[in-house]
């Protein structure tokens, strides 16, 4: 059998984990909003028309910090249209996703559904067809606690304490033509920067993220970035990066290596933004703000051209399988890998579309097999990314040559004591040995082993049969003498916790499910 060697130190450290890199995202998109979160006359709805079903999953799967409205809705969105009496709002044409929008979810509705979720809102302003005016407004009606024409709108609303929203991001994709509003670089680094000035007048405490390219895929990639960024570095805290992930061609080996082309991409921005930052001779490094990343089978998206007006109707409703569990485990891999520079990541997107989430009209919600290796990691990964020393056979791969068989990080929670390892296997026929070395460590630990694997690698959970993959305990695993011993099956998404049997709390019913399973 193939083995990797693993060794980890509580002293290599790449950086803090943090919470935002467990993010999502709302779009008013297909059924994210109108059937995904919000559903009036659901049996699970409550006073506010929320979906409770998905409220729980919601916060079942983790996600701390959650993208909205927009995505390409956001840049021909007027926000004012979703304020108000509901009967009051005007329903008008997305021209992104050929959709009649009826604006019963805005503003307001989607705090108070962040605040029933425990999760933080991440704003997104229109720079497509509007401006800093637009922007700033927006703000001071959501942040400014009161006494002014737009805080006392809100509070005649009924929303009476401000929505405190922390990250706002500056537009969305506007490099890419498809874009309502789509600029040039010059063009929107130039009103990135009057956004992010007068913004910061209106409310200090805020973090800005500005527009990065759409994919590395656009022929202006990097070079947007770095003509962005010449004008507003000073401005911005993060810059963002989207990437989506599918087979081309059937060539499955080189889409489970997809996490090579997030980490290129990744490593590609920072050196763009640091280059930025080295001519401006500024001492601030910018974090990257992946706030749109996913599986997402593009190919079977006929494209909006091709739609007729409706509204609220499927759009992007991908069913994922186990292989494509694999691949989004080992994209949160690299995430967490590069939290050293990577601040914000949000899955894209929340509740059916390209989702973790799906539901029924009238019907149940389910967790499709991406959920799982997102849940258990914004569950388990606390305290400092560690870097791992590790030596794996590779296997060649058609798009990106040779590529590891086993990808990992780890985390180690000073506070608890807990060291929890993330593993994939992208051998699809073979198991591989694992031998991790942690004797850097000290003693007396429990192990939490559990892999999400199913011979065959196209099983879906489906909603007659939702849990029909879920992560279950990882037999064949061995702890003794400062070496952890264990065989990852083919095709799988891992999670070993090594757990202080001293400090070790009773176990959650999240964490008893997945060692029962
Ligand atoms: O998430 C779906 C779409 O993908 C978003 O609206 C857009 O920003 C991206 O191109």
């Amino acid at each position: 059998m193939k083995s990797v060697t693993l060794t980890l130190d509580p002293a290599f450290r790449v950086g803090r984990v943090d919470p935002h890199l467990f993010g999502s995202f709302v779009e008013h998109m297909g059924r994210c909003v109108y059937t995904g979160i919000f559903e009036p006359g659901h049996p699970t709805a409550d006073s506010n028309d929320f979906r409770q079903d998905v409220l729980d999953l919601t916060r079942e799967l983790g996600c701390t910090i959650v993208r909205y409205p927009g995505g390409n809705f956001v840049s021909g969105y007027r926000w004012e249209d979703g304020i108000g009496p509901v009967d009051q709002r005007p329903r008008r044409l997305d021209l992104a996703w050929k959709t009649i929008e009826t604006n019963e979810v805005g503003v307001d509705e989607f705090a108070t559904w962040c605040r029933a979720a425990g999760v933080e809102p991440m704003m997104a302003v229109n720079l497509g067809t509007r401006a800093v005016q637009e922007a700033t407004d927006l703000l001071e009606y959501c942040n400014h606690p009161e006494g002014t024409a737009l805080s006392d709108l809100r509070r005649s609303n009924g929303q009476k304490e401000p929505h405190g929203i922390k990250v706002w991001c500056l537009g969305n994709e506007l490099d890419g033509p498809w874009q309502v509003g789509h600029k040039t670089a010059a063009e929107y680094g130039r009103l990135a920067a009057e956004t992010a000035r007068a913004m910061r007048m209106v409310d200090s405490t805020i973090e800005l993220v500005a527009c990065g390219s759409s994919n590395t895929y656009m022929p202006t990639f990097a070079a947007w970035e770095a003509t962005v960024l010449e004008q507003c570095y000073e401005l911005v805290d993060y810059v963002s990066l989207h990437n989506y992930y599918e087979p081309v061609d059937g060539d499955v080996d080189s889409f489970l290596a997809s996490a090579v082309d997030l980490e290129r991409a990744i490593e590609a921005l920072v050196a763009t933004a640091d280059h930025v930052g080295a001519r401006l001779r500024s001492p601030k490094k910018l974090r990257l703000s992946v706030d749109e990343w996913n599986v997402w089978y593009q190919q079977d998206f006929a494209g909006q051209d091709n739609l007729d007006w409706a509204e609220s109707r499927s759009l992007i409703e991908d069913r994922y399988d186990v292989t494509d569990a694999v691949v989004v485990g080992s994209l949160l891999i690299t995430l967490l890998r590069h939290a050293d520079r990577v601040g914000i990541a949000c899955q894209a997107q929340l509740v059916n579309v390209i989702a973790p989430i799906l539901t029924e009209p009238g019907g149940p919600a389910w967790r499709q097999t991406i959920f799982h290796p997102f849940a258990q990691m914004a569950r388990h990964a606390r305290g400092e990314v560690l870097r791992v020393d590790m030596h794996t056979p590779t296997h060649h791969t058609a798009l990106y040559g040779d590529v590891a068989l086993v990808e990992a990080t780890a985390t180690y929670d000073d506070q608890s004591g807990e060291l929890a390892i993330f593993a994939v296997n992208r051998d699809r026929a073979e198991p591989v040995e694992i031998d991790l070395d942690v004797r850097g460590f000290a003693e007396g630990w429990r192990l939490e082993a559990t892999t999400f694997h199913h011979d065959d690698p196209a099983t879906r959970n489906v909603v007659e049969d939702p849990d029909r993959v879920v992560p279950r305990r990882l037999e064949q695993t061995n702890l003794t003498e400062g070496h952890l011993a264990g065989v990852l099956p083919p095709l799988s998404w891992n999670v070993l916790r090594l757990v202080p049997t001293a400090t070790e709390p009773s176990p959650s019913s999240t964490d008893r499910k997945e060692q029962q399973a």
